[in-house]
């Protein structure tokens, strides 16, 4: 059953109000706006009736911080004619559903409320499904890592630092906090391609033979292969490719230069080469972060996109990298 909170100074309204919508509802009342305010921060509503006239806090100021504390919960303002003004800056600052005019039909106002309940509930369900389908694609991209574990070196714990370090470069060089989020997810798929990379291969301790080396530098385009051709993975496609291509054009395995090489493909180059630097491997030991620097920034527009590459350093010197490594550890 839903909530609903009406809030009126004056008693005969809110009386009225209450038998409206006694039958078939949760109703909560409240006399002045603090008492509407108290209601609100101890419990869920659904849907609030608010009078914009009151001694005191005005129906804006509860609306208002109904936006703040309950964003879901429709808000419907009650008003007068005179109250145009008053009216605007509830609308811009309270965002409410729909204001009702003094005096209104009781018929119109429970066809309001009953069609705003439908679509909170309509939201709800959108809601609900876009988590569960984030969910499926989060779990997606780990089922994919957990596959390629054992196949490499690189631990779910590199992944994740990768995909850290590539979401923090990813804001610093202006991309929105969302996109930035799912380009760090997209990036912990980058070598997924090496699942089709012989273990013989994958795991020699030796150096590769011209042959082998070959085999390796398949992974790229390997990694599109098993990422499709789903729009939603495009970002997982452009870093597969695009993780071994170089600035100055000597990468492979299409040569690309500057920026014909994708911006998520030049981020992710430099996040994981900065972890593989600072993790210890079975044949190395780690980098010290402050040696890692030195090493990438001596390769800035070589191997590395100077722009990206001065960002990394502004998060070494502020001190993210380190409490990246420090939580992924
Ligand atoms: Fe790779």
């Amino acid at each position: 059953m839903h909530t609903l909170l009406l809030i009126d100074d004056d008693p005969d309204v809110l009386a009225t109000l209450r038998r409206s919508f006694r039958k078939g509802y949760t109703v909560l009342t409240a006399i002045n706006g603090d008492e509407g305010i108290a209601l609100l921060n101890g419990q869920a509503v659904d849907l609030i009736i608010c009078d914009q006239r009151m001694p005191g806090i005005t129906g804006n100021q509860v609306l208002q911080h109904a936006l703040q504390r309950q964003p879901k919960a429709i808000r419907i303002l009650l008003t007068g004619y005179a109250d145009m003004d008053a009216l605007m800056a509830c609308v811009n600052e309270a965002h409410i559903y729909k204001y009702v005019t003094k005096p209104w039909e009781p018929h119109d106002l429970n066809m309001t409320v009953i069609r705003a309940l439908e679509s909170y509930d309509l939201q709800g369900k959108l809601d609900e499904a876009h988590r569960m389908l984030e969910s499926a694609y989060k779990d997606a991209v780990t089922m994919l890592c957990v596959a390629a574990e054992g196949k490499d070196e690189d631990t779910g714990s590199h992944l994740q630092r990768v995909q850290h370090y590539t979401e923090a470069l990813a804001i610093a060089m202006g991309i929105d906090k969302q996109d930035a989020e799912h380009m760090g997810l997209m990036s912990m798929l980058h070598d997924i391609g090496k699942l089709f990379v012989p273990d013989a291969v994958l795991k020699k301790k030796a150096a590769l033979t011209t042959e082998e080396w070959g085999l390796m530098k398949q992974h790229p385009l390997a990694g599109a292969r098993i990422l499709g051709n789903n729009l939603f993975y495009e970002a997982a496609r452009e870093i597969a490719v695009g993780h071994h291509e170089k600035f100055d054009g000597t990468g492979y395995p299409n040569g690309l230069k500057g920026n014909e090489i994708p911006l998520s493909a030049r981020i992710v180059k430099v996040a994981d080469v900065f972890d593989a630097l600072t993790t210890v491997r079975p044949y190395k030991e780690a980098w010290t972060m402050m040696d890692a620097m030195v090493f990438i920034e001596a390769d800035k527009g070589i191997q590395f996109d100077p722009d990206v590459v001065d960002q990394l350093k502004k998060l070494f010197d502020d001190g993210t990298l380190a409490s990246i490594k420090l939580a992924t550890n």
